[in-house]
């Protein structure tokens, strides 16, 4: 198709579950007469099918409906890489601009869906793939283009962030919190995705791609998951003037963007930080630019109608602006293959069979890999045969810091695998 600057867009949905049904609401409650939706494709349609859409809505079962219809922007809602991928690539083929929020789609083919739409003269948008409603991409792609981005630093997982502000103030263990959110169907009943990062790192490859530039499989980003807590950690951390969250960080070493550091994972982060004062599933990206210095993006990261603000504003903005194929095109990522780790201080949770020499044990392992100890905390009240007692330690790159702990696991004071965050 041929784009014009304000022309009214028909669109076609695919996929009509919980982002689904609020960006049908969301287009119909518009009355600026810039989106029509016309059709709305999902299995099962006779049981999906509403009334309180237009009764000119077409419905349909059969994706090939949309493109030989009239549709200008496709709708992808559906999750997962396939069919997916295929539908969003056909319809790209077609001319028809595609809007999604499927983060492991953009994070995995991102490359490729965007050549494709550069080819065909279209976009591929995906504002909703990445902080639910925080306008991240549009931030990093228009608001601070002029700056020159050194580092993205965020929280991107509501779940884990619910979880671990459900452990920091109400005092619970990781699987309660874990509990209580899927019960407020904030977790899935198979939380992996989220609680050991997963989803964290696709939203994190979508944004270096976007503000720095880099092509990085999400495989490629080290991620740690959040299971191993305990409440006594924020016990801990609270002392070390602290709390913890799962921040998912990636910073350029270099101009050239040959040398970065990235990582999703729990880590420490100062009471006083941005990051701290995000609670419940809430998102927050902070990026660090040459000229404008930190800038903050924050708000709901999932949920129905934030998520649905995302991609109707991506949709208006194709209404508006027409599509853009230029500033997306994928030659300007570049493919990263050294992620070499940040040096930081670390914190390290033990919990042991108290007997005398135990520091001494732990004091040859940290310094045969030359990591200087900080400060030493125990909190009184437990029991000896289960004690659990905090070492800090100063500054070390990750991987000395992994090493030394694969060693001091071994060590046969301890009743649990001890547990190492950097300290942010
Ligand atoms: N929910 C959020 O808070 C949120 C936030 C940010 C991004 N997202 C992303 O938004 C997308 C949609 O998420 P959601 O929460 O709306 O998922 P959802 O509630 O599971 O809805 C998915 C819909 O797509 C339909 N569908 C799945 N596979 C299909 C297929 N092969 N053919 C036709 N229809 C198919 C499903 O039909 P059935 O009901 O028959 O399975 C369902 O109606 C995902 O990519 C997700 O990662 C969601």
């Amino acid at each position: 198709m041929v784009w014009a600057f304000c022309m009214a867009l028909n669109v076609g949905l695919v996929g009509f579950g919980t982002v689904g049904k609020s960006v049908a609401r969301l287009i119909t409650e518009r009355h600026d007469g810039l989106l029509h939706l016309t059709h709305v494709c999902s299995r099962d349609v006779a049981r999906r099918r509403v009334d309180w859409l237009p009764s000119e809505v077409c419905w349909t079962d059969r994706f090939e409906d949309l493109l030989t219809a009239p549709i200008d922007a496709v709708v992808e809602l559906i999750g997962g890489l396939e069919p997916a991928a295929d539908w969003v690539s056909r319809a790209l083929e077609a001319g028809k601009a595609v809007v999604t929020a499927n983060k492991q789609l953009v994070a995995t083919r991102g490359g490729a869906l965007l050549a494709l739409a550069c080819q065909h003269r279209t976009e591929l948008a995906f504002e909703a793939a990445v902080g639910g409603g925080i306008p991240i991409i549009r931030g990093l792609r228009d608001g601070i283009a002029g700056d020159r981005i050194r580092s993205i630093v965020g929280i991107l997982n509501g779940t884990c962030n619910f979880i671990l502000t459900r452990m920091e103030h109400g005092g619970v263990s990781y699987a309660a919190a874990l509990r209580e959110a899927q019960e407020r169907g904030y977790a899935e009943a198979d939380p992996s995705e989220d609680v050991d990062g997963d989803d964290a790192r696709a939203k994190l490859s979508i944004l270096a791609r976007v503000g720095l530039g880099l092509e990085l499989e999400p495989s490629q980003l080290r991620a740690q998951s959040i299971r191993p807590l305990d409440h006594v950690d924020f016990t801990y951390a609270r002392r070390l003037e602290s709390t913890i969250r799962q921040v998912s960080r990636v910073a350029l070493r270099d101009n050239a963007g040959e040398q970065i550091e990235a990582r999703v994972g729990p880590a420490l982060v100062p009471l006083s930080s941005p990051l701290a004062a995000i609670v419940g599933s809430r998102n927050i990206v902070v990026t660090t630019g040459d000229y404008g210095s930190e800038t903050l993006f924050a708000g709901h990261g999932a949920g129905g109608n934030p998520t649905a603000v995302a991609v109707v504003s991506d949709l208006v903005a194709l209404a508006r602006h027409g599509a853009r194929w230029v500033d997306v095109c994928p030659h300007g990522a570049k493919r990263t293959s050294i992620v070499s780790d940040a040096p930081s201080p670390h914190y390290l949770r033990l919990v042991v069979n108290d007997r005398p020499g135990i520091i001494a044990g732990l004091a040859g392992v940290l310094s045969a890999h030359d990591i200087n100890i900080d400060a030493v905390l125990q909190e009184p009240g437990n029991p000896k045969s289960a004690l659990p007692f905090v070492v800090t330690l100063e500054s070390c790159p990750e991987s000395t810091m992994r090493r030394a702990v694969e060693e001091i696991a071994a060590l046969d004071f301890n009743v649990q695998p001890p547990l190492c965050l950097p300290m942010l």
